[in-house]
């Protein structure tokens, strides 16, 4: 199994507060003197966007297909000869992702086949991941207050299978990949100073 220890993983529902989490730590990291890299799945890449074009109903597929374009947005994302993640690794930064192939299992492993998902996302693992676990109720309050367009799997009932699929693969995380779960009802600073202290920062 391949592990990337410097590759810090943020996972969690939409409107879970994942991305705020991330924020804060690649600020902290940067504030200390590290060189660090904030990065996101889907994303901005050619094939990310084909992919927030089927999110916002602009293209329409198959999921199966959907599935294939995350895996290759996420390869893409990691061997890219010029932005990807294993050469700013190599280069001697943190890494920190908002998402990677966890998402896919959890989301993806609602509709799709787990084993054909794991083929296809046999990337290397993440050394840390850190799960930020919201009710699934607040995260469709702080969707819904945003008020941006409902994305593809912005529903209750979605969502709910969606935790308990991340639940399930996280509590079956190979031994190497040091894994964090944080009540996403905490505010902002309390999960922040847990991911810090888990982190030894
Ligand atoms: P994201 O931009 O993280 O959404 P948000 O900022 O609202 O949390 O992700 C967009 C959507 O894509 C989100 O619903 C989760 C979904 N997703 C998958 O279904 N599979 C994947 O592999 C990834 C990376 C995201």
């Amino acid at each position: 199994m391949s592990l990337l220890s410097h590759f810090i993983v943020f996972e969690g529902l939409d409107g879970s507060g994942k991305s705020t989490q991330a924020r804060r730590l690649a600020s902290s990291l940067a504030s200390q003197g590290k060189a660090v890299r904030l990065t996101s799945e889907p994303t901005d890449n050619p094939i990310g966007r084909l992919v927030r074009d089927v999110l916002q109903h602009r293209v329409v597929t198959s999921s199966k297909a959907l599935a294939l374009l995350y895996a290759a947005d996420r390869e893409d994302h990691l061997s890219n000869p010029g932005y990807g993640i294993l050469k700013s690794l190599d280069e001697g930064q943190v890494v920190i992702g908002d998402r990677y192939l966890h998402s896919s299992l959890a989301y993806q492993g609602v509709s799709e086949d787990m084993d054909f998902l794991k083929t296809i996302n046999d990337f290397p693992l993440p050394g840390h991941i850190i799960f930020i676990d919201t009710p699934v109720e607040e995260c469709m309050r702080r969707i819904e207050a945003r008020g941006d367009e409902k994305e593809l799997f912005d529903k209750l009932e979605y969502l709910k299978a969606v935790r308990s699929a991340f639940l399930e693969v996280f509590a079956t995380l190979p031994p190497g990949v040091r894994y964090l779960r944080v009540d996403g009802m905490l505010d902002a600073d309390s999960q922040a100073r847990q991911v810090e202290a888990f982190l030894n920062l």
